[in-house]
């Protein structure tokens, strides 16, 4: 099974719901939503559907793109095939969200910083930017205290593969740091019973 395959029937899980939950409560009902790195859709087809808002989603995974494109039929959604560090072929202050889910803390700096200053562009006065994160923290014991069942498999396989990683994005304070010295709003939040954060750039 390819790799692709494999994420997105794992986004089918109702762990993935609660992870993503705390990100869709932030977006309102009406308004264009641009998602970067969206992998195989499952964000902006739950947006698409439940908060009838017009979606973008943009990867740089050929395969990927084509998992998102079985799961998403609906007219309010676009999906664009991009290339890593460019500026993205979209107009300056066309969106009132901007979501990154999973994707910075995998990046370099110097192309998350890219990846930034492309979103704050792209960016409406008055729009955000709205990163989820994986935080790394927390043990087997107590992701099986909040989501044990047989469907939830999934996120045992998440926690392992992610939380190295997480653990040095959610201790280096990267976004923290950025949003000062790029004189932007910062809010951020623990959430998912401690397994995820939200940051949001405003
Ligand atoms: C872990 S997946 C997360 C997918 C989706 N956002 C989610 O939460 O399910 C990371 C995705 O980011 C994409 N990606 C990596 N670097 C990227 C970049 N520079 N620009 C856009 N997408 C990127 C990958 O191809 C992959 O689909």
């Amino acid at each position: 099974m390819k790799f692709s395959k494999f994420f997105s029937n794992l986004q089918e899980a109702p762990w993935y719901r609660s992870f993503l939950d705390p990100l869709i409560t932030e977006i309102g009902n009406e308004g264009k939503l641009l998602d970067i790195g969206t992998g195989s859709g499952k964000l902006i087809q739950i947006l698409s559907v439940e908060k009838s808002i017009d979606c973008i989603g943009v990867d740089t995974n050929d395969d990927m793109l084509k998992e998102a494109k079985i799961k998403l039929d609906n007219d309010n959604i676009q999906l664009l095939k991009i290339e890593a560090n460019q500026k993205l072929p979209l107009e300056n202050n066309s969106f009132d969200y901007i979501t990154i889910c999973s994707v910075l803390f995998h990046l370099k700096n110097n192309d998350i910083d890219l990846m930034l200053k492309d979103a704050k562009r792209l960016l409406r006065e008055n729009g955000k930017i709205i990163v989820l994160t994986p935080t790394g923290k927390g043990n087997f014991f107590k992701l099986s205290r909040n989501y044990f069942s047989l469907k939830n498999y999934g996120i045992y396989i998440w926690y392992s593969v992610t939380k190295n990683r997480a653990r040095l994005w959610n201790n280096n304070k990267y976004l923290e740091e950025y949003t000062i010295q790029n004189k932007l709003e910062y809010k951020s939040k623990t959430v998912m019973n401690g397994f995820a954060q939200i940051e949001i750039i405003e």
